[in-house]
């Protein structure tokens, strides 16, 4: 299936500049959070049902992943899908979807949680950079696992079959860690504190459901979490509304700064992006914020953005994940602007292409740039090499001027709920070939 997705591109006619794109998007349900609620699955007796699921990619595999373990994933309607565990239970993850999605990490937790045991390949996902598991590891050897290298993969098995609760220190801040051994923290024996947490709002909004159905956990958000171990209520009729993508508001958030007269973003939640709207704010562009509901509105032809340095950080601080997009903006804004990535390496490896679109960036390192604005985008052929990246080529074939073909457009579908359709509404002439 991936193979013929592959194929697919998108060819875009660019607006050469002018704001044109009007009108309002919907924002669809969170990626980063609908995939580790999925794997919380594992740990609840009489399953749920969740609503808003972005009907992406990732999701797909996701259901597939947790269907081949012995979970029943049926789709009720579109966006709708309820999980159950079923008798039988196998401990092996699918080595060909956890190799290409590293979200798969995410089922070790509840797995080991609740199974004592679990085998996966080490998983693979975006071009990104190295993206290790020794946080995983250790993490799990602390709740008195044993990790044995097997089959170019990991086995990784508990004598009793309980994991036991631990004081865990990650060394660095990890998104998909602290989601992981806070799942596995709830069906552990015991205490689990967990220190240096990342604090990305998935993480909270993910605890807060366990919270909600009988978990003990203290701190989500936080630096430190810390959670009881001993299980979820036997609710019947468990219901779980995703919450809406963060990373899609910025992304449309920084497309209409750029191309659009007038754009209400709906089905948002700004306050998770406050760091992006007061950048693109202290740039020059008017934005105003309600509940949720963002408005991007270009007034004034004349207006010009200021360029800004931005350096990517675990949340509250500005998101790798915006990182791409963000750098499309800054070709557009005048004077010099620097980009850091700090999370990961490699991902700025995309911006060559930036530069072949017509963008005069430097690179000073593989984690920093440098960007001089505005300059005029030309149409190119691209190839998405990544979730956001793609993403971004889209922003930049938007703006530029003439047409551009962008490959790989299943990068794209991992992490975007129709896409092409959210865009031909407000005016940008897209389409899928
Ligand atoms: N890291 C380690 N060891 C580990 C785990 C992580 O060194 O055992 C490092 C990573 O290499 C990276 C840093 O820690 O340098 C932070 O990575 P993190 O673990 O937070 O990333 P992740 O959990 O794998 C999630 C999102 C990513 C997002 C990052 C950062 C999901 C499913 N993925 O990844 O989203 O970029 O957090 O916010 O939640 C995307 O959606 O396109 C995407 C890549």
């Amino acid at each position: 299936m991936e193979e013929t997705i592959k194929k697919e591109k998108f060819v875009i006619k660019g607006l050469s500049g002018k704001k044109t794109l009007n009108g309002s998007v919907k924002i669809s349900g969170a990626k980063n959070v609908v995939l580790p609620i999925m794997a919380s699955s594992i740990l609840f007796e009489d399953g749920f049902t969740a609503t808003n699921v972005p009907e992406i990619e990732d999701v797909k595999r996701m259901g597939e992943l947790l269907e081949q373990i012995g979970i029943g994933v049926e789709q009720r309607n579109k966006n709708i899908y309820s999980f159950k565990i079923g008798k039988k239970f196998n401990t092996e993850l699918n080595r060909d979807i956890s190799k290409k999605m590293r979200a798969s990490i995410l089922l070790t937790g509840p797995m080991l949680s609740r199974f004592g045991e679990v085998y996966f390949p080490h998983p693979g996902g975006c071009v990104i950079g190295k993206r290790p598991i020794d946080l995983f590891v250790n993490g799990f050897k602390k709740m008195g696992a044993e990790v044995r290298d097997e089959n170019d993969g990991y086995k990784i098995f508990t004598q009793k079959g309980k994991l036991n609760g631990a004081e865990i220190f990650f060394n660095l801040q990890s998104h998909t860690a602290t989601e992981t051994f806070l799942m596995a923290g709830v069906l552990a024996k015991g205490k689990t504190i967990l220190k240096n947490c990342a604090m990305e709002p998935e993480i909270t909004n993910l605890a807060d459901f366990l919270v909600t159905h009988g978990a003990k956990i203290k701190g989500a958000g936080t630096s430190t979490i810390e959670i009881i171990g001993g299980g979820l209520l036997k609710d019947k009729k468990i219901e779980y509304v995703t919450m809406p993508d963060r990373i899609e508001t910025g992304s449309f958030l920084i497309l209409g700064a750029l191309s659009a007269k007038k754009l209400i973003i709906e089905k948002c939640n700004p306050d998770d992006l406050e760091v992006v709207i007061n950048i693109l704010k202290e740039s020059g562009v008017r934005i105003t914020t309600s509940k949720n509901e963002i408005i991007v509105e270009n007034n004034n032809p004349k207006q010009i953005f200021n360029g800004v340095n931005i350096k990517t950080h675990e949340y509250p601080g500005f998101p790798t994940d915006l990182q791409a997009p963000m750098t499309i903006f800054l070709t557009q804004a005048q004077g010099e602007s620097t980009m850091f990535e700090t999370i990961f390496e490699g991902r700025l490896n995309y911006t060559e292409n930036l530069v072949r679109m017509g963008a005069e960036i430097l690179v000073w390192n593989p984690y920093k740039i440098e960007i001089k604005g505005p300059r005029k985008l030309k149409g190119k052929k691209l190839e998405s090499p990544d979730i956001r990246a793609g993403l971004a080529f889209i922003i930049a074939s938007i703006i530029a001027k003439g047409e551009s073909e962008i490959d790989n457009v299943y990068y794209i579908d991992r992490g975007y709920e129709n896409i092409e359709e959210k865009l031909s509404k407000i005016g940008v002439n897209i389409k899928r070939i």
